[in-house]
């Protein structure tokens, strides 16, 4: 049955046709209660959704769609193992990589736990060694720059983390990332570094993407020529693939991988082998601490009931947001700087799992999927676009991120800071009025220039203080929130075929711009283009 066609889709519908208009000034007024009464809290994370346009009947019918969609035996299937990302007939389960060891989960006869601990044990000696200064280099100096090689998944999370957890960091290690097959990254990353002193993480869970490979070759001939000898890769490079052959083959020994599996998505990452940058940064017992605060979120989204269940209420508000108000957007603001690649990451998490078209079975979904994310930290949003969020005409539903405590105090800036947060979900929900914009003595002309409309719906999420818990906390709630709405919609929020033809065709123009005269046969924006490129271009 097709997601429209169910009663409960049906009812939501009859339910909007109905109160859609109300207004948020309208549903606090009537409810005193309504700001602590629309929160929850789970594992550290304090959910203030009271400035969403919904009511207890929104609720209620959001969780009978969770119900009928079949929220429940999807998550137990993915708890299980089952091959829920079927597409690709893969298992899918990153919530194995936060697992006590106690905890079994079997796959295809094998208790995936006990492989992930095996890892995570072989990733902690590695890292220690690094950050103790016991791992040398080739010439025998002390590893003083890290720096990770991959793209999208084997990028966004590990660079997200490395930023959200600076403050843990050891600062004598100086991390840097490489992703884009533009030369100026690599460039731009090792312009400063001493080779004898740098160890190259390449990290790709195919071994075969293009850029993060280009970028692999681009590293070794640079330690070689500084270094001078081949042996000295075996010191200076290590990789995390779940492809041994192809680690092999490029001249990383079998030794310096670190493994993971199929049934981790690649933007589902973070926790595996991929965040050994993560871990060499912040150490084993924080990066521990990470794994434990996802896998708190995890416990309660295993076990919560729906309607009491933080990353299901998550996503069913974005649903009820993007579906019903017709918001084709949503916005992240973390009011924290290092939580400034936070949304960049949940781009990727959430436009690449549930950016789909189709449902599982390859029917149209029929409705809209995956909201445009995007945002910056505040304050610096603020005096950026966020008019457009207060007074355009686009709908933008906001993530406001705040924490009680800052980890660098300094005066009284974490107040300001977090009074700006609060400020702007007030603003945003309530605006202001033509007749309190009167009041004030504004000029009957400027009077609709300075009219807030307000009803803008936000969720603000509040903690006590940026910690490796917390983070890792966060990063389940989006994840598990992402699979509600790909479960609401019926997709495979797991698989990403939508990034293959991009890559056929660049294949395809690669070979048309080293080939002496190619006879170009795509459509004439394309042939022009590819001509005058090779016109210009000084090779
Ligand atoms: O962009 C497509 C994609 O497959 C992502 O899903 C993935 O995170 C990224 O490429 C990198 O892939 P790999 O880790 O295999 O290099």
């Amino acid at each position: 049955m097709s997601l429209t066609e169910r009663a409960s889709w049906k009812a939501l519908t009859a339910h909007h046709a109905q109160v859609g208009t109300r207004t948020l000034r309208e549903l606090f007024a009537a409810d005193a209660e309504r700001g602590t009464r629309y929160t929850l809290e789970a594992a550290g994370l304090f959910l203030d959704y009271s400035k969403n346009r919904v009511d207890d009947q929104t609720l209620k019918l959001l969780s009978a769609l969770a119900e009928d969609c079949g929220l429940l035996e999807r998550r137990a299937a993915m708890f299980r193992g089952d091959a829920i990302n079927t597409t690709e007939k893969r298992a899918v389960l990153h919530i194995a990589l936060r697992a006590p060891a106690t905890q079994k989960i079997v796959v295809d006869g094998a208790n995936v736990v006990a492989d992930v601990h095996a890892v995570l044990d072989r990733m902690v000696t590695f890292a220690n060694a690094v950050r103790s200064g016991a791992w040398r280099g080739h010439s025998g100096k002390r590893i003083r720059h890290v720096v990770s090689i991959g793209i999208g998944g084997s990028d966004l999370g590990p660079v997200m983390a490395y930023e959200a957890l600076r403050h843990y960091s050891q600062r004598d290690l100086d991390l840097r990332f490489v992703s884009n097959v533009d030369g100026t990254d690599f460039k731009e990353a090792t312009r400063d570094l001493d080779a004898a002193e740098t160890l190259f993480i390449v990290c790709s869970k195919t071994f075969t993407t293009q850029e993060t490979l280009t970028n692999a070759h681009a590293a070794r001939a640079w330690s070689l020529q500084q270094l001078g000898d081949e042996k000295a890769v075996a010191r200076h490079f290590v990789a995390v693939s779940t492809h041994a052959e192809a680690v092999t083959q490029f001249g990383i020994a079998a030794e310096n991988m670190f493994g993971f599996w199929d049934w981790v998505g690649g933007r589902y990452s973070m926790d595996s082998a991929i965040g050994l940058s993560t871990m060499i940064a912040i150490g084993p017992d924080n990066f521990r601490a990470m794994l434990a605060g996802s896998h708190a979120i995890d416990e309660h989204f295993r076990s919560a009931a729906i309607g009491q269940n933080l990353p299901v209420l998550h996503g069913l508000l974005s649903i009820w947001n993007n579906n019903f108000l017709g918001a084709t957007t949503a916005a992240v603001l973390p009011y924290d700087q290092y939580l400034k690649r936070f949304p960049a990451y949940l781009q990727q998490l959430t436009m690449e799992s549930n950016g789909k078209h189709v449902t599982q079975d390859g029917k149209p979904v029929g409705v809209d999927t995956a909201p445009i994310l995007w945002g910056e930290p505040g304050t610096n949003g603020q005096h950026s676009f966020y008019q457009m969020i207060h007074q355009g005409t686009r709908l933008v539903p906001c993530d406001f991120i705040g924490f009680c405590n800052s980890l660098n105090p300094l005066g009284t800036q974490h107040d300001l800071l977090m009074a700006n947060l609060f400020a702007q979900s007030e603003a945003l929900a309530f605006g202001k009025t033509a007749g309190e914009v009167a009041a004030e003595g504004t000029v009957p002309e400027l009077v609709p220039h300075r009219v807030f409309e307000g009803n803008r719906p936000s969720n603000t999420l509040l903690a006590d203080r940026l910690t490796p818990e917390t983070l890792g906390a966060l990063v389940a709630l989006y994840e598990h929130s992402v699979f509600t709405q790909g479960v609401i919609w019926g997709i495979d929020s797991f698989d990403q075929w939508g990034v293959e033809l991009g890559k056929v065709l660049a294949k395809r123009v690669q070979g048309e711009l080293a080939a002496p005269n190619p006879e170009l046969k795509h459509d004439s924006s394309t042939n022009a283009l590819i001509r005058r490129y090779r016109s210009s271009r000084n090779h």
